[in-house]
């Protein structure tokens, strides 16, 4: 039998497969509560404006508030032949109050109901995840403050390059995820603009006011052109964006971990918590969590070139193609959660091998720089004259199976006569590390302050 929303000019049904491929209820429930909320802001502006009358609108918003205590109680029945959330709730609207509830569609189209309610579910994700980056902002800055003075090598190729300390490598990370967390509020306000009101695509002849509903559901105002508000996704599309370069920064964290309980570098060891076992190798503690997170940086980079793929060429203003919209945002905002809350528990729990990160934070030559800059700073060498008379003395004392450290001061000075002993005080790691005193290097002050600004500024959340 033809759909009881929008069948008065058919005559059959439509076909199981077109019932299939057309109905988005299996996911867009989730939007349930935004629908209800904009429904509601919807039938009081009817009510307001004189379109429909006070008793409708009150029995509308008592019949969507007892449709979302059925929800809530796992009650309702949603219907595939009813397509999608806006319809199912509508239609038992009308089950329930009769005659007002078929009022509720006026001055509206599913096309600006459906941009509004996802406007409004993004809105939420971006608040939950902002969230979710602070608390992790917050572990990690702690872990840095703890860590301030620990020595680890840094890396470049991720060959041993120089030291830095291992709260300073951790506050990197706090660093990106306040830019990622800058774009996620800077996708907010851009969002932040009702559709409600667009209509189809053309605005209404009903007197309805606009500047009401958007107040209601907490937008900054209405959008300025009905074809762009009902056709417009770039707002999912900057949110997938913003996840996406925030899970390439996780995964790059989670690849480190990786890296540094693996046996070979054993700089950290993760919690029981955040570790499982080999169903084989009864000695295997294996770091699935920051693989999991590593991978889903690729599957949220997945859903926005999905969704980039399925807007690109797409004429004004709305497809249906605009309904594969809500699964990959969906998709990317779990995945997103998930990330940040394993990574927050790995870091907030890893306990830190100083030993062991010391120890190689002084192999492989890693103070050869500061052997240099003291030809530089000492003997007013010219710096590309200096990197080769040490590169020189590192060749020396790999010969010899040493460090720069255990070189003899007649070495050093077969190769640069003007080196004085005074040299031997640059080349441990403590001196190297407290040396680097710039605005952002890794001294163990700047350090120490910069996870100390980042905790005021974070709060206790
Ligand atoms: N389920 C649809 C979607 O998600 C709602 C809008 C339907 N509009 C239409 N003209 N068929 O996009």
């Amino acid at each position: 039998k033809a759909n009881a929303q929008w069948g008065g000019r058919f005559a059959g049904g439509p076909a199981a497969i077109m019932q299939d491929i057309n109905a988005s209820i299996g996911f867009d429930r989730a939007l349930w509560r935004q629908d209800i909320a904009g429904s509601k802001a919807h039938a009081a502006m009817l009510a307001k404006t004189g379109i429909i009358s006070k008793d409708d609108a009150r029995a509308i918003t008592e019949g969507l508030d007892q449709i979302g205590r059925e929800i809530t109680a796992g009650t309702f029945e949603f219907s595939t032949a009813l397509e999608d959330i806006h319809m199912n709730i509508e239609a038992r609207l009308s089950d329930r109050i009769g005659e007002a509830g078929k009022r509720l569609h006026t001055a509206r189209s599913r096309n600006d109901q459906v941009a509004t309610d996802f406007r409004l579910w993004v809105r939420d994700a971006i608040d939950g995840l902002d969230q979710q980056a602070a608390s992790l902002m917050r572990a990690l800055a702690r872990r840095a403050a703890e860590h301030a003075a620990t020595p680890m090598p840094g890396f470049t190729h991720l060959q041993t390059a120089q030291p830095v300390t291992f709260g300073h490598h951790l506050m990197a990370y706090v660093e990106m995820l306040a830019r990622d967390r800058g774009r996620l509020a800077d996708a907010r306000r851009r969002l932040n603009e009702s559709p409600l009101g667009s209509a189809a695509l053309a605005g209404t002849s009903f007197p309805i006011d606009r500047d009401m509903t958007a107040r209601a559901l907490g937008f900054d105002r209405p959008t300025a052109n009905s074809l762009d508000a009902v056709s417009d996704r770039d707002f999912a599309l900057e949110y997938l964006s913003a996840l996406s370069i925030m899970a390439v920064h996780l995964s790059r964290l989670a690849e480190e971990i990786v890296i540094w309980c693996s046996a070979p570098f054993s700089f950290i060891r993760l919690s029981d918590a955040f570790t499982t076992g080999s169903s084989i190798m009864p000695q295997k503690r294996n770091p699935d969590a920051a693989e999991l997170v590593r991978a889903k940086g690729g599957r949220i980079t997945g859903a926005l070139v999905g969704l980039l793929t399925v807007m690109k060429g797409l004429p004004l203003a709305y497809a249906k193609d605009m309904q594969e919209d809500k699964e990959p945002v969906f998709a990317a905002t779990d995945a997103a959660a998930l990330s940040l809350a394993a990574m927050d528990g790995m870091i907030r729990d890893l306990s830190v091998n100083a030993d062991q990160m010391r120890a190689y934070a002084g192999s492989g030559f890693s103070t050869a720089t500061d052997l240099a800059d003291w030809l530089v700073r000492v003997l007013k060498v010219p710096f590309r004259t200096a990197h080769h008379v040490t590169g020189r003395l590192v060749g020396k004392a790999e010969a010899k199976g040493v460090g720069l450290a255990d070189l003899t001061l007649e070495d050093m000075q077969a190769e640069e006569p003007g080196i004085t002993a005074d040299i031997f005080t640059v080349l441990d790691v403590d001196s190297s590390i407290a040396s680097r005193t710039s605005h952002g290097g890794t001294a163990a002050q700047n350090v120490r302050a910069q996870a100390q600004r980042w905790l005021d500024a974070l709060g206790t959340g």
